[in-house]
């Protein structure tokens, strides 16, 4: 760290994201602390994306994640206010919701096959032969800025990766003709599993009740970054979009629709390998990825046998003009 805060070097692999090795965790988080704009800095200047390895030496990996998500927002939201699954969430930190196959979270991930490998053995990233790829929870008003997502105890390698798309390359690389209709489109969200996906309107489910967290939310499908003043692409697929008033605002809606034939051909472009990185995690990686210009989405790992425990936080800090007579949907009861 010598003189620096810390140093970032671009990721290796990829088209975006900035990677930090650490020496000395606690030296790291107290660096962090005594110029807490430093980190956010580098999230912006490396596209939205920041790989942290060498955390393993921290004892308290739990304190140190929600220490690290303060510089990055106003306020760490508390799961135990916006969540209904307290199985899920950290005994001791509440600000940290634990993603696993394992008890007590109980957590049962949805079947995710995994798509079958590429003739040359490679990784299947392109929607829409790899699904599922979404922004954290973009159904609610306003969506978390950014999410810090912790291997506390990742699948084997080759299982279980995470990738992640960015919307800001994307977008500068669309033809101007999709670029004219994507400036101007509102994407219509919704929470996933309530019915309103598009594999549960094919498998004939019935629409679940919406509460106000649930949406289903407009969102333009091209936001401005307010640091960088960069245009992104603001998309998600599958079960995070509403495929039955959508998935965007004005267009013939369903999943036959115009609008669904424009969703696949933005998501196909989106998730192209030119702007893609796929993620294989060790123990203690720390990933720092901003939900305004940057989708993500899961590979298949061998629940029946392995357990994979990954902790996130998610920081809120911008949620821009609201709609008139708008409440933080995040404050609804
Ligand atoms: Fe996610």
């Amino acid at each position: 760290m010598s003189g620096e805060t810390f140093n970032t070097k671009p990721l290796p692999g990829a088209s975006f994201g900035g990677l930090i090795a650490v020496d000395d965790g606690h030296r790291f988080v107290e660096a962090v602390e005594a110029r807490p704009e430093a980190l956010p800095a580098a999230m912006d200047t490396h596209g939205g994306f920041l790989l942290i390895r060498g955390l393993h030496a921290i004892s308290d990996h739990a304190e140190l994640l929600v220490r690290l998500s303060h510089p990055f927002g106003a306020e760490v939201e508390d799961y135990a206010q916006t969540s209904n699954r307290s199985n899920l969430l950290h005994p001791e930190h509440s600000q940290i919701i634990r993603i696993s196959n394992l008890a007590p979270m109980n957590f049962d991930p949805p079947e995710l096959p995994d798509p079958p490998r590429l003739p040359d053995g490679g990784l299947p990233v392109q929607f829409p032969q790899r699904r599922g790829w979404h922004t954290d929870q973009s159904f609610r008003r306003p969506p978390p800025d950014v999410s810090l997502f912790y291997a506390h105890q990742p699948s084997p390698k080759g299982q279980g990766q995470t990738l992640y798309a960015d919307g800001v390359g994307a977008y500068e690389a669309l033809p101007l003709r999709l670029k004219a209709i994507a400036d101007e489109l509102q994407g219509i969200h919704v929470a996933p599993f309530k019915g309103y996906g598009e594999d549960e309107i094919e498998a004939g489910k019935p629409l679940q009740v919406l509460n106000e967290r649930d949406g289903p939310q407009p969102q333009p499908v091209v936001r401005i970054h307010p640091v960088t003043g960069k245009k992104a692409l603001y998309l998600c697929e599958r079960e995070q979009m509403d495929w039955v008033h959508g998935p965007f605002v004005g267009m013939e809606p369903g999943l036959h629709g115009d609008g669904a034939k424009l969703l696949y051909e933005l998501m196909t472009h989106f998730t192209a390998d030119a702007f893609t990185y796929a993620h294989d995690w060790d123990a203690s990686d720390l990933v720092i990825y901003d939900n305004r210009c940057l989708i993500h989405t899961a590979t298949w790992f061998d629940a029946q046998n392995v357990g994979r425990v990954m902790w996130r936080t998610t920081v809120w800090g911008n949620p821009g003009p609201l709609y008139e007579g708008e409440q933080r949907s995040w404050e609804a009861a």
